[in-house]
């Protein structure tokens, strides 16, 4: 299959290059990275890389948290827009599967059960509980305290910052394109992506890169919050084995499907960092009570659908993955 990966040349896209490379397809990177650099809001440029493509591979996107509202503009410029141009030019070129990079943002937080009202819905935290170091959503009916759970694929959206508005728009526009054209649309909602690769810090970057960063300069990594906020730390490997796996099926016609892509084991955010600074051996690391506004404080997917449809499986183990994290070094 010639497949067109968008942000070939990026952290997730060049490993999902390589699995399908791996694998006798035959990938063309598209990139405003690659040489010659190609941008997805081109309509020129995409019509003539999508020639002779059975299938698009779209992980081309602004990514991460940003920096306060600054950049909206370039959030939905280059996802929204860049996703919109991409769709167009395929309904033209009768291109008619997409693998989009989806995110598990588009849920804002987690699932949330209460002992007296069963699953409930938080809103987003209030800055003065966050300045009081009170982390914890309550419920938002009796105030109890919540456990933490698994999302499922069904549980309604809530992005919570810009980012997470423009990946979703993403997947209302796929889902437009499949629907008008009866082409066949997945979304693999990524969790916590990490591993060989994985860009420097910026303030674009996950919080793996912060940690393996700052253990690089011989500093202590700065754990946010109380480290116990969990997350789904989900090897890079992994998640291109996805990717090949969802171009590789025949997935619905006219209509988006979407699949969570986790570990499917919960970890928090301290323990990650510990197990970072161990494997690597640096110093211990520093939990501050920091905080950003728009981070949401658990959130963990249930990727049951994506092993029982497309036969996926993470292979890549926790502490294995971070003791290859902790060896490899990042992307300038
Ligand atoms: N890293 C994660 O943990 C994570 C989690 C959830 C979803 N995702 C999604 O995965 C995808 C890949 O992310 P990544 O972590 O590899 O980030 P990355 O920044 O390493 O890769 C993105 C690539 O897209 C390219 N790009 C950006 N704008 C472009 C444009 N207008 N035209 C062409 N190319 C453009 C960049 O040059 C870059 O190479 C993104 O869609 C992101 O939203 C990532
Ligand atoms: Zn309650």
């Amino acid at each position: 299959m010639r497949v067109l990966v968008t942000g070939g040349a990026g952290f997730i896209g060049s490993h999902v290059v390589a699995a399908l490379r791996a694998h006798g397809h035959e990938p063309v990177v598209y990139d405003v990275r690659a040489e010659p650099a190609a941008d997805v809001r081109s309509p020129h440029s995409v019509r003539n890389a999508l020639t002779g493509v059975d299938a698009v591979c779209h992980q081309a996107a602004m990514v991460g948290l940003g920096v306060g509202f600054s950049d909206a503009a370039e959030y939905v410029s280059r996802n929204d827009l860049g996703t919109a141009v991409l769709l167009t030019a395929m309904a033209d070129a009768g291109v008619r599967r997409l693998v989009l990079a989806g995110s598990m943002v588009v849920y804002g937080e987690g699932r949330y059960d209460c002992p007296r009202h069963g699953t409930v819905r938080p809103g987003p935290r209030a800055v003065a509980d966050l300045d009081a170091g009170r982390f914890e959503p309550l419920c938002p009916e009796c105030g109890a305290e919540l456990s933490p759970g698994l999302v499922g694929e069904d549980a309604p959206v809530d992005p919570r910052n810009v980012y997470a508005t423009t990946k979703l728009a993403q997947e209302h526009l796929a889902a437009a394109w499949a629907r008008a054209t009866g082409g066949s649309a997945v979304s693999l909602r990524y969790h916590n992506v990490y591993g060989p690769g994985m860009p420097r810090d910026t303030p674009y970057a996950g919080v793996a890169s912060f940690f393996r960063s700052a253990l690089a300069r011989d500093e202590a990594p700065r754990v946010f919050e109380d480290g116990r906020q969990r997350r789904d730390f989900v090897h890079v490997r992994d998640v291109a084995a996805a990717n090949l796996a969802a171009l590789e099926a025949s997935s619905r016609p006219g209509a988006l499907t979407a699949y969570n892509t986790g570990s499917g084991e919960p970890h928090t955010v301290g323990e990650m960092a510990r197990a970072l600074a161990a494997a690597y051996g640096g110093p211990e690391p520093v939990v501050t009570g920091e905080y950003r506004l728009g981070d949401v404080r658990h959130i963990t997917a249930d990727s049951a659908r994506l092993r029982a449809e497309l036969g996926w499986k993470a292979q890549v183990g926790f502490a294995e993955g971070m003791r290859e994290f902790a060896r490899v070094g990042l992307r300038n």
